[in-house]
């Protein structure tokens, strides 16, 4: 079928990520320098109605599944009409948050079939949650958390694993699924451009599982169907109402059931995660010509890997430097 956004290696691409902006109201070092990062000016990110646009041409090529991510998507003005905009076209709509202000939102999040909210938080500790964010927000991303689940959105918890920082947190981040029927999500740091990473800071799928091996029996470690093209993979402890992931980017790629596409808040779409080179699409839009082709080519470009360690290891080589942005301007 000539309208489904197909790759040389044979995946469909039914899966939007879409940055609304850059900026963030959190500061966390795995994402954005201590500095910040150059912020496109404001002229070059994209209108609600251009958001809508490029999203249309998407899901009329088979996108089925939009999330929208930022920096943090809730902190753009406009959110409530680029929900309503998105909520009108025939694809499931999800929302990345760091969730300080989501409380705010729950209402124009429902109105517009938001069931569905991953919330990043990396510690359970106050004081390490402000290390890590450079912000004082704890008490309120913790507290939204439990106002999602309350009100009955499907909610995924990221948690950036970092070597002497966080994972002496897994088996707690476990225990917080007892009663709580949310899925915690361990996901393996990721190199991008300013977050200084370095192979010893990341903390592995199989130390995940060492940790976890410590402290539940065999039997009571569930192992959990994942979902077609699903990041993670998926676990639960028996009786525990919540369950917890893996998502292994570096340790274990997903990339063969890679189903995703980018669009950045500058209208720049990547063909994936760490992909070097990007297609303009604003431009092309703004002067009046279709973007569709060059969607299609921006696809049949896309390398059939790009996570795994020996290739992730490279992007920090300075010569090889890959060019990526920061995660602020990616959007995850
Ligand atoms: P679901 O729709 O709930 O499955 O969420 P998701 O995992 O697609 O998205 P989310 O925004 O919650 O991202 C969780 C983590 O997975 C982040 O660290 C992302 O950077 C990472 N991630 C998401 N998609 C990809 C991908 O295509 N490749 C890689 N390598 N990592 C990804
Ligand atoms: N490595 C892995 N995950 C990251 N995220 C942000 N930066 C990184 C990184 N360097 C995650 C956050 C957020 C998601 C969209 O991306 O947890 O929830
Ligand atoms: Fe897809 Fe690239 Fe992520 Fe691999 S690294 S899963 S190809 S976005």
């Amino acid at each position: 079928n000539k309208n489904i956004l197909q790759d040389s290696h044979g995946r469909d691409h039914a899966y939007l990520r879409i940055s609304l902006i850059e900026r963030c109201n959190l500061r966390c070092t795995y994402c954005m320098p201590e500095e910040g990062v150059k912020l496109s000016p404001k002229s070059h990110l994209m209108t609600y109605e251009e958001i809508y646009d490029i999203a249309k041409t998407f899901v009329d090529h088979g996108v089925t599944k939009i999330r929208l991510t930022g920096g943090e998507p809730l902190i753009r003005k406009d959110i409530p009409v680029i929900l309503e905009k998105l909520a009108t076209l025939p694809a499931e709509l999800s929302i990345t948050s760091n969730a300080v202000i989501i409380d705010k939102f729950t209402g124009v999040l429902k109105a517009n079939g938001v069931n569905k909210i991953n919330v990043s938080l990396d510690s359970l500790d106050e004081g390490k949650f402000k290390h890590i964010t450079r912000r004082h927000e704890f008490q309120k991303v913790y507290n939204n958390i439990l106002l999602l689940v309350k009100e009955g959105f499907t909610v995924k918890v990221n948690v950036v694993l970092m070597k002497g920082f966080n994972d002496d947190e897994i088996i707690d981040f476990i225990n917080f699924t007892k009663d709580l029927p949310i899925s915690v999500r361990f996901i393996e740091f990721m190199p991008f451009d300013g977050n200084k990473w370095d192979m010893s800071k990341m903390v592995s799928y199989a130390q995940v599982m060492n940790y976890v091996n410590a402290s539940f029996s065999e039997e009571n470690i569930i192992r959990l169907q994942d979902a077609p093209n699903d990041t993670s993979k998926n676990y639960k402890i028996k009786g525990y109402k919540g369950s917890f992931a893996i998502i292994s980017s570096v340790t274990n790629p997903f990339c063969d059931s890679c189903n995703r596409l980018r669009l950045t808040a500058n209208g720049q779409l990547k063909n994936c995660l760490f992909s070097a080179t990007e297609s303009d699409l604003l431009t092309t839009l703004r002067s009046g010509n279709p973007i569709e082709p060059i969607i299609q080519k921006a696809v049949q470009a896309k390398l059939k890997v790009r996570g795994g360690m020996d290739t992730l290891k490279k992007l920090q080589e300075p010569k090889l430097h890959s060019n990526n942005r920061s995660m602020t301007a990616i959007g995850g």
